[in-house]
């Protein structure tokens, strides 16, 4: 078998995303408008987290509107019609409902009738995780075009009480067309990891089967993200470093080689520090988490979408794309634009 020029590995069909799109819901949520919700100040937000607001999605809005309207920008970027889609894949910790699945709604909204439809859970790394997946697919010609969505109503999930978390996340969507594009460039690598010995780091104990909802799991708000945020802080860079260090080596190359690293949105002091210790210049590296706060699986969704608008990529640049999140999970993606 021919092996790909670059990562010296069998060279499978090349696959390429070809549109992105994203959706932000209207409603924004300011840190001087949660200074008047919990004992916080703009200030401390600003400076632990480099967050200044995020958007709130309605109370009519579920995670399968925002991965719609996402989606539906995807679609046009790529020029395609849903009735080419041959299947979808969410990635996201706040579906619409346990079952049916997140995707099989989007199906519906879209009229994707001919796509197969399912979600992925890894958490604040799903969409990487979601790219992963689709890609085998395209590269085993079992489908020749994927949606890959990663979409979040984190609002859902919060504690609007907790201070140590509430003032973290927001809502939002973003989406990936992949094709098999014979002449263009593609997908390089993908690397995941995950380690379930910290999974109480970063969970929300309530809702599934080991504690279905009761009057006393309400009670005790099990409904609500939790997090040790100084212990979840010291593994995400860690494992973010070495996620997108094992994807440069796999492909032989150097970060300067790099044209935008594209980080978790999670916390500035984290998106820094993978930056420093992977040596890259602050000009590489992709940030618009003061905007949005962590919108989890959606985030590098977004910020692809918005890195591809701005021009911050263009065709033929190499991107690195490195995500962290509950599991606890990561991995990291390198893409030829
Ligand atoms: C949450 C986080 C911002 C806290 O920053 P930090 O520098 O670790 O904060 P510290 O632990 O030094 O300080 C905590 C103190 O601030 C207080 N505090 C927490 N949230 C606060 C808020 N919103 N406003 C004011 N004070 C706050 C705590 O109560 C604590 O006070 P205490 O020392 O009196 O108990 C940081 O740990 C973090 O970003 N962790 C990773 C979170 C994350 O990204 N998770 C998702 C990964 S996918």
């Amino acid at each position: 078998m021919m092996k790909h020029p670059r990562t010296g590995r069998p060279h499978l069909r090349t696959v390429s995303i070809t549109g992105v799109g994203s959706y932000l819901p209207a409603r924004v949520l300011t840190n001087q408008d949660l200074e008047k919700m919990v004992s916080t100040t703009s200030e401390w937000i600003m400076t632990r987290t480099g967050i200044e607001q995020r958007r709130i999605a309605a109370p009519d809005e579920a995670t399968s509107d925002l991965a719609f309207l996402a989606a539906k920008r995807a679609l046009h970027d790529a020029r395609i019609t849903p009735d080419q889609v041959e299947l979808i894949i969410v990635a996201t910790i706040t579906p619409d409902m346990l079952f049916p699945s997140t995707a099989c709604l989007v199906q519906q909204k879209l009229g994707a009738h001919r796509a197969a439809a399912f979600d992925i859970e890894a958490a604040c790394s799903g969409f990487i995780y979601a790219l992963d997946i689709a890609a085998h697919f395209v590269q085993s010609h079992t489908y020749d075009t994927v949606l890959v969505i990663g979409a979040e109503k984190m609002s859902s999930v919060i504690d609007w009480k907790d201070r140590n978390t509430c003032v973290l996340f927001g809502d939002g969507a973003g989406a990936a067309v992949l094709q098999n594009r014979p002449t263009a460039h593609g997908l390089l690598t993908t690397c995941l990891g995950a380690d379930g010995t910290k999974a109480t780091l970063l969970d929300m104990p309530g809702g599934g089967s080991a504690c279905p909802a009761s009057v006393e799991s309400v009670e005790k708000r099990m409904h609500f993200l939790r997090m040790d945020g100084k212990e979840t802080f010291k593994n995400a860079v860690n494992a973010m470093v070495s996620a997108a260090t094992e994807a440069l080596d796999r492909c032989g190359l150097s970060i300067s080689q790099i044209r935008c690293v594209i980080p978790h949105q999670a916390n500035q002091r984290i998106i820094s520090a993978v930056g420093e210790r992977l040596g890259a210049t602050e000009e590489q590296v992709f940030v618009n988490v003061a905007k949005y706060g962590n919108t989890s699986a959606a985030s590098v969704a977004i910020a692809l979408d918005e890195a591809v608008r701005t021009e911050r990529i263009r065709r033929g640049d190499l991107v690195l794309m490195v995500v962290f999140g509950a599991g606890l999970t990561w991995g990291a993606a390198i893409i030829e634009w």
